[in-house]
């Protein structure tokens, strides 16, 4: 039996624990809001406007939003910066979306926290390979996802992103066209699967979303049978398949909203429930799982790269403009026009 003084002496141990931990996030708050409130004198000292991707933590989303910015897609990102009266665009997000809004906006300055977040797609794509790989295939029109490096986007013919990947296939179909696709490898899948069009796919996947196990998907449904089954076109097809909606991040948001089911399961960076969640209010969102078997460390549906996107490094890259986006000139001017293709585009409905 546990003598009354040990009890005691537990209790008052437990108690000051309890008491400092309570400090520290009290402290933690505090600097939390001078930081924000730092954060948004120096954008409107700076001339700035934050440009956030969904895959960012919530209290930046909620920055963005709250200063005038933007919370979006890769694509409405692109046209936000380009549209968006500021001298100074803050992009939050990973590095291919920062190289966008630069060669968009060449007169604008373009900082983002940090430089080093970048994207597996992007890596896995050298210019160099890229293009050889292209001079074999001559004859082929060149389609690259917009998470890609300038230089990669120079050497195409049309950028895109995942919600308008489908109807650009579909129009260049509609031409007779055959496709090279790069970078990745499940969404190149996808299209070419949806639009039946004769597609060269190189070899890399989001390792994000590549981490989905549809096994544990199939035994998930089985616990909500009611839910439905949301999925990012960066998945693998076996995940794909087991999908009621497929779509780019705001697609998906759309669909949370639109559906009728009362729980739905998302197969995409979790981050994105902070905006899912103010679309569809009284829906449950669930996790698609990435455990189960060939889990590994990196089985946590949230991208490292967007997750270096920090509060601090916010407010310094405002207060110092060290981590800035250059881009050569003779790359930003081919770059531009795959880009303006698809941001001119206007797909047959
Ligand atoms: P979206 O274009 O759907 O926002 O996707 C960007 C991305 O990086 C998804 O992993
Ligand atoms: Fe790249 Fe995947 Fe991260 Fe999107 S989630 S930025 S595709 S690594």
């Amino acid at each position: 039996m546990t003598s009354p003084v040990v009890s005691e002496e537990s209790q008052f141990v437990r108690d000051h624990l309890n008491a400092k931990i309570e400090a520290i996030s009290n402290a933690d708050a505090e600097d939390k809001s001078l930081l924000i409130a730092e954060i948004k004198q120096l954008l409107k000292q700076e001339d700035a406007v934050m440009v956030a991707h969904y895959y960012t933590e919530p209290e930046l989303q909620a920055l963005a939003e709250e200063t005038g910015g933007c919370v979006a897609d890769s694509l409405e990102m692109a046209r936000f910066g380009r549209d968006h009266p500021a001298t100074t665009l803050v992009v939050v997000g990973v590095k291919f979306m920062g190289e966008t809004a630069k060669i968009l906006s060449p007169e604008k300055r373009v900082i983002m926290p940090t430089l080093e977040a970048t994207c597996s797609l992007d890596l896995g794509c050298p210019v160099d390979e890229f293009s050889q790989y292209c001079d074999q295939h001559p004859d082929r029109t060149v389609v690259v996802y917009a998470n890609t490096s300038a230089a990669v986007k120079a050497r195409a013919d049309w950028v895109v992103t995942s919600s308008i990947a489908l109807q650009v296939v579909e129009h260049l179909k509609e031409q007779g066209e055959q496709i090279i696709w790069a970078p990745d490898k499940h969404l190149g899948n996808y299209v070419a699967k949806e639009t039946g069009v004769d597609m060269l796919l190189w070899d890399s996947a989001c390792i994000v979303h590549d981490e989905f196990k549809a096994k544990a998907l199939i035994d998930l449904k089985k616990v909500y049978p009611d839910a439905a089954i949301l999925v990012h076109p960066e998945s693998p097809q076996n995940i794909v398949d087991l999908a009621d909606e497929v779509g780019s991040t705001s697609q998906l948001i759309a669909a949370a909203k639109n559906l009728p089911n009362p729980q739905l399961i998302v197969a995409t960076d979790k981050a994105i429930f902070y905006k899912m969640q103010q679309a569809a209010p009284d829906k449950l969102l669930i996790e698609a799982p990435t455990a189960g078997n060939g889990a590994s460390c990196k089985s946590c549906a949230h991208c490292p790269w967007m997750a270096m996107n920090e509060l601090g490094n916010l407010r310094d890259v405002l207060k110092q403009g060290h981590q800035e986006i250059f881009i050569d000139e003779t790359v930003r001017l081919e770059a531009i026009k795959s880009l303006n293709r698809m941001l001119s585009f206007t797909p047959n409905k």
